[in-house]
């Protein structure tokens, strides 16, 4: 064998495609029963496959100047002309993400498809006891023989939902062969409250705001907000968790666009006999403002208010302080932050600096990107530009 792809997900198809297509001998082998998994369930069944706006900036790396070369060879109209290619209907939801109009499905099948065109073999439910290096390249022995391959690409993605087939199996791979890696973590997950803070929100479960604004001291989105059980999640808190870290403050601007202290002291004005609650309720969800004066505000009625106060309560609502406790951890997570470290990896090519013919592409690698297709983006281009050499 040329090429073993050990992965059978985004970035391990792509590497397939292009090295294939090449006139490499391929093999790509995955443990799970079928391929492309997390394809499958992405994107809510649509799969965000893409996003117009990826740039390296979009992207989580310890050294953000590594996702440059992939993510310049490989852009999103590249990855859009396949789609197109195979006649795949696709709109833009918002933001630049990319989603099929059909299932995901589609994209599974798209390189499928292409890979069968490339003449690249597939093995599923294949799993790999040892890797050892041999002169000609590596050696592996598997429940269906010892398999010998020029080249080894490690594609076997990040730890997000186990259930899926997720394993840590390429970082060990890659510590076997020395190199360094980054400590995990989940990423684009929904944060948990604790204590008294839990107990104070946990019934607004399911109340959803459309656009609030997340902040840590080193980051901000905007975007939904939805109450759990637990905590908190929607986009903009999906976002923010990447960012996040135990211990580190968090608020959130719940009412981006206005300064709800001159809007409160505007209300008095107008409405001076109404409850502070009646009237956050009309710019808030009525059971929020309900909860945030039982909580804070105490309710009495506008005019009651010094103006210093309802500027008070304004400000608090532009930053409302959320204690988040922890995350919910990889059985929820999009993605997997942290992993193979990339300063012994070529950032054109994704081969080992340390072990010629050692390849790490896709989640495996510490590259995470944000919510709206630019995880997948990422899988396709450093899948391509391992592709390209291999
Ligand atoms: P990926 O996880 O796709 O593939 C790894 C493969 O390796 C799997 O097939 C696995 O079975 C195999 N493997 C693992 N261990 C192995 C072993 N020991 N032996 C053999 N094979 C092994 N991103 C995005 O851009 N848009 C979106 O819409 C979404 N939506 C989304 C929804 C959900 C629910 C999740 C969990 C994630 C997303 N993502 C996403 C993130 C995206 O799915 C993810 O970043 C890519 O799938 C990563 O591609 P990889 O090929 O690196 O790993």
């Amino acid at each position: 064998m040329d090429v073993l792809i050990v992965g059978a997900g985004a970035a391990g198809l792509m590497c397939a495609i292009a090295a294939g297509r090449r006139g490499r001998r391929v093999l790509v082998v995955d443990h799970a029963n079928k391929v492309g998994k997390k394809i499958l369930m992405s994107g809510g069944g649509h799969c965000n496959f893409t996003n117009l706006g990826v740039t390296p900036s979009q992207y989580l790396c310890s050294n953000p100047h590594f996702p440059k070369s992939a993510l310049a060879r490989y852009t999103p109209a590249d990855f859009i002309a396949l789609v197109e290619k195979h006649g795949i209907a696709y709109h833009e939801k918002e933001l630049g993400q990319l989603f099929c109009d059909g299932s995901s499905r589609q994209i599974v099948q798209m390189l499928l498809d292409e890979c069968a065109a490339a003449d690249v073999t597939m093995e599923t439910s294949f799993s790999i006891e040892r890797i050892h290096k041999t002169a000609e390249g590596f050696s592996l022995r598997t429940a269906r023989g010892e398999v010998q391959t020029e080249a080894l690409v490690v594609a076997t993605g990040g730890l997000s939902i186990p259930g899926m087939g997720a394993t840590g199996f390429g970082y060990e791979i890659a510590r076997q062969f020395g190199h360094h890696v980054l400590p995990t973590r989940p990423g684009l997950v929904p944060l948990t409250l604790s204590g008294s803070h839990q107990a104070h929100y946990k019934d607004l479960a399911g109340v959803t705001l459309p656009d609030v604004e997340a902040h840590t001291a080193r980051q901000s989105f905007r975007g939904g907000l939805l109450f759990t059980h637990r905590g908190l999640s929607g986009p903009s808190i999906l976002q923010i968790s990447s960012y996040w870290q135990p211990g580190d403050g968090l608020y959130i601007d719940l009412l981006p666009d206005q300064n709800t202290g001159g809007w409160l002291l505007e209300q008095r004005t107008a409405r001076p006999l109404a409850a502070l609650k009646t009237v956050l309720g009309d710019a808030l969800p009525k059971r929020l403002a309900q909860r945030l004066c039982e909580q804070w505000f105490d309710s009495r009625p506008m005019r009651q208010y010094r103006s210093a106060e309802l500027r008070l309560i304004g400000s608090q609502i532009n930053a409302w302080p959320v204690i988040a406790s922890g995350t919910e951890g990889y059985r929820t997570a999009e993605v997997t932050l942290g992993g193979v470290d990339t300063d012994m990896l070529c950032s054109s090519t994704l081969q080992s600096k340390l072990v010629p013919g050692l390849y790490f592409i896709g989640e495996v690698v510490d590259v995470t990107g944000w919510l709206g297709g630019y995880n997948f983006h990422w899988a396709w281009a450093s899948g391509q530009a391992a592709g390209q050499v291999v």
